[in-house]
């Protein structure tokens, strides 16, 4: 296994700019060759898709190649992989296709450590349905999500179980094997969010379990479009609302309008440089994609604990429980600070770091923390490095030195947030 750090970040001109980005939960910086593609596409012949003239078979290899790549990418089957504009769009579509199927007396579980992208969706749908909705609850003390109580959640009627293959805001994996295992002995679907989790870790959607997958391409280097995967057979089960000429077939009836061409030939572009992080990396290219993968969650583990580390040794910060194991995103409050005003502080030294709940709506509203201005969250993204930790270290304790001066602040002030483990 190798990896070169200064490789990596010869590929992200943004780089230059010379901002410390541990704000890729929200949006990674995008590759060179991402760029590339995207633009030499749209300055190509590219027309829409027909097998008439050599401009419209083009389309219809990017489609492919794209639909390619993000199967190399989680897993799965090339034929399932159905794009849309957001992982919010194309879970709103689904979650309506299968309500469609639904009937009162059945009931929908969704957690409330998700992302509300994977929450809203379910309770709006079921509303509609006249469905019952259960909630797996997380640990505040731990931020782990047991398994264990969907043996309790999870029934005859149950529909379908959504849930996170990796928290936004700090970081926890649920054993989403173990809970897939419970909905499948019942019959029901499992949708799994993978759009935190895809950039950190190797992904086999059927390792997961998961039925459904769906994961957001700007949060893995490149552009702002999404995919949901699943097998085809599962999608043909579904008949979501469509034009009656468009495509009847799977997965493109789940398709609407014109694809985007030129994003999608950077999705290609973004799972080939994923798969080059490993310059070590041999065989196939869902083979390098594991390896590569593998190789920049090493170098991001280890930034990780030195930066929790860090934080830890801060007079003044709490940073919220997470288990061991998790993605390297860490939420976070300088005593009673609200925390958008951390993350100016932090900004104005050209560190980007988010304040707010993330649209972790459930998990902040659960802490008690939402209405006090959420958290500041970290995530540390493969073009990383320790001297971007030291900066980001030094630049909290300054702040929280500033603080103690100025305000008085001292120890009794801390936010009252669970205390944990964080790393
Ligand atoms: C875990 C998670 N799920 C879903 C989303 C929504 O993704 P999209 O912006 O593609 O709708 C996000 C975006 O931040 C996310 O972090």
């Amino acid at each position: 296994m190798s990896f070169d750090v200064g490789r990596v970040r010869a590929a992200y001109p943004a780089l230059a700019e010379g901002f410390v980005h541990f704000d890729g939960a929200a949006g990674t910086l995008v590759a060179a060759p991402v760029a590339d593609a995207v633009a030499a596409t749209m300055r190509t012949a590219v027309g829409n898709r027909t097998t008439v003239f050599e401009p419209g078979r083009r389309s219809g290899r990017i489609v492919a190649a794209a639909r390619d790549a993000v199967a190399d990418l989680v897993g799965g089957d090339p034929a399932g992989v159905a794009f849309g504009p957001s992982a919010t769009a194309l879970t709103y579509s689904v979650a309506r296709a299968l309500a469609d199927t639904w009937a009162p007396g059945d009931d929908v579980v969704v957690s409330r450590l998700d992302h509300d992208a994977n929450v809203r969706p379910w309770v709006q749908a079921a509303a509609r349905a006249g469905v019952t909705v259960r909630w797996a609850e997380f640990d505040p003390d731990t931020g782990a999500l047991p398994a264990e109580q969907y043996r309790d959640l999870i029934g005859e009627r149950t529909r379908v179980v959504a849930l996170t293959a990796a928290s936004n805001a700090i970081g926890t994996r649920p054993d989403v094997a173990t809970v897939a295992a419970l909905a499948h002995a019942k019959g029901a679907l499992v949708y799994v969010d993978g759009v935190h989790a895809t950039a950190h870790l190797p992904t086999d959607v059927a390792a997961l379990g998961a039925d459904f997958y769906v994961t957001s391409a700007y949060k893995w280097s490149g552009p702002h479009l999404a995919a949901c995967v699943a097998a085809p057979a599962t999608w043909a089960t579904l008949a979501p609302d469509k034009l009656s000429p468009s495509p009847d077939a799977v997965p493109d009836r789940f398709e609407w309008g014109t694809l985007s061409f030129e994003l999608l030939a950077g999705i290609r572009a973004a799972v080939d440089h994923l798969a080059g992080l490993d310059p070590a990396a041999e065989g196939s290219r869902r083979a390098r994609v594991l390896a590569s993968v593998a190789a920049a969650h090493a170098h991001t583990r280890e930034l990780f604990a030195a930066l929790i580390a860090g934080l830890r040794a801060i007079d003044g910060v709490t940073a919220l429980p997470a288990p061991a194991g998790g993605c390297p995103t860490v939420s976070f409050r300088l005593d009673a600070e609200p925390p958008e005003a951390t993350a100016t502080a932090l900004g104005d030294q050209r560190i980007c770091v988010y304040a707010g709940d993330y649209y972790a709506y459930e998990y902040f509203r659960a802490m008690g923390l939402r209405d006090t201005g959420g958290a500041v969250r970290a995530s540390i993204y493969h073009y990383n490095t320790a001297e971007e930790v030291g900066r980001f270290l030094d630049a909290v304790a300054r702040r929280a030195a500033e603080r103690t001066l100025r305000l008085g602040v001292g120890a009794g002030d801390h936010i009252d947030a669970h205390e944990g483990s964080t790393a």
